[in-house]
């Protein structure tokens, strides 16, 4: 799917882009541990195997979507879409992420948007995430896409300082 920048797609990781998902994905938490609730340390020591699984399982599950943002054909975002386990009315937003040199462009946007449009083509009635209350970038990105906040707030990973707060979005049924 094309965007408002002409050079930016958004898609689906396919299954074997694994190792693609994983220099991302790691890049990610090396540069932004207080975005993400799991830790670089626990990642970077998975072997190839799991990377590879995690994409397999997700293409083969149909309540999953891993979304790669290239810009230029390069990989510079990611997010990735699950249904909730236990109401597949909701659909659950994580790992989003725009590589710092690829910021400010509506990378980010456009990744919602491919969330947005995957969540209402499933007939899920809202969108929702889990963001670290002090991260105003994407506090700002989530309310500019129409989330707003549930109320619920909680600590961000067990024992840390640090709040998050569910935002969510409804969608048109
Ligand atoms: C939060 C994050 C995902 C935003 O990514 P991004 O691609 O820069 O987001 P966007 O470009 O869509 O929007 C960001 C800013 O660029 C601006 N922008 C968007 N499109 C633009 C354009 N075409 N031209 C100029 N500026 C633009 C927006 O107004 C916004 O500005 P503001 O936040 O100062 O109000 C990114 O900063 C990031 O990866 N942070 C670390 C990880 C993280 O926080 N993940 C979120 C977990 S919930």
């Amino acid at each position: 799917m094309v965007h408002q920048l002409a050079a930016l797609s958004i898609r689906p990781f396919r299954a074997e882009e694994w190792p693609a998902y994983r220099a991302l994905r790691l890049r990610a938490l090396a540069d932004a541990p207080d975005a993400f609730s799991t830790t670089l340390d626990t990642q970077q020591e998975l072997p190839p195997e799991t990377w590879a699984a995690r994409l397999s399982a997700a293409a083969a599950s149909g309540k999953d979507c891993p979304l790669v943002a290239e810009l230029h054909g390069e990989p510079v975002g990611m997010a990735w879409t699950k249904v909730d386990a236990d109401d597949p009315a909701i659909v659950n937003l994580f790992q989003m992420w725009v590589a710092p040199e690829a910021r400010g462009q509506g990378v980010a946007a456009a990744l919602l948007a491919e969330a947005v449009r995957w969540s209402g083509a499933r007939g899920a009635q809202a969108l929702q995430l889990g963001v670290n209350c002090a991260n105003l970038p994407a506090v700002r990105l989530c309310q500019r896409a129409g989330f707003l906040e549930t109320g619920l707030r909680e600590p961000f990973r067990p024992g840390s300082e640090l709040v998050e707060q569910r935002m969510r979005l409804a969608l048109a049924s």
